[in-house]
């Protein structure tokens, strides 16, 4: 199976999308924050920020995605802000990658945002905000498929998903 990479603002919904089609398709899911704390040396991602900076982690992110351009049949949940450097989303594209964005509003992921000291740049709802209008239209422009997650349950996001790998495999881009 192709590489499919979870993007989407943070409390989308990628990690939990990522573990239910990683059942349904048989193939293993992976976290990259996950990667990135076990690299970074640091036990969680509020520690990296708070001992090392914002630049230091996301030096970290881009080289997880370097390691990740070659692997496939693999589920990948991003962070939110791998779209912050086009080459992450090149790496992790490579060997044919198709990207999912997981499209929410903002007042669905605020609600969704409960634990907010596992998000450094969720902490201030300004900030957040600001991030979402930004990159809102960068998650867009690198999805070859868009799923709408407000209001809908993980089963029916999967679904939609599933469907939109199918017709991609019938109409592939040129
Ligand atoms: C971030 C999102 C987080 C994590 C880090 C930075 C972001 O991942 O990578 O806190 O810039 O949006 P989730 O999207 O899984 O919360």
């Amino acid at each position: 199976m192709n590489k499919l990479i979870l993007i989407g603002f943070m409390g989308a919904g990628k990690s939990t999308v990522a573990a239910d089609l990683a059942v349904r398709l048989n193939v293993p899911a992976l976290e990259m924050d996950e990667l990135i704390i076990s690299r970074s040396g640091f036990g969680s991602i509020p520690e990296i920020f708070a001992a090392k900076g914002e630049a230091f982690f996301r030096d970290l992110e881009s080289e997880v995605a370097r390691t990740l351009a070659q692997q496939s049949n693999l589920i990948i949940s991003s962070g939110g802000g791998v779209i912050g450097r086009p080459e992450n989303m090149e790496q992790l594209k490579t060997n044919n990658g198709i990207v999912i964005f997981l499209r929410s509003t903002f007042a669905t992921v605020i609600s969704r945002n409960g634990d907010l000291t596992t998000r450094p740049l969720f902490r201030d709802g300004k900030l957040a905000l600001t991030l979402f209008n930004e990159r809102a239209p960068i998650y867009a422009c690198w999805a070859d498929i868009t799923v709408d997650t407000d209001d809908r349950s993980i089963g029916e996001v999967c679904s939609e998903i599933v469907s939109g790998i199918e017709s991609l495999a019938c109409h592939p881009s040129p």
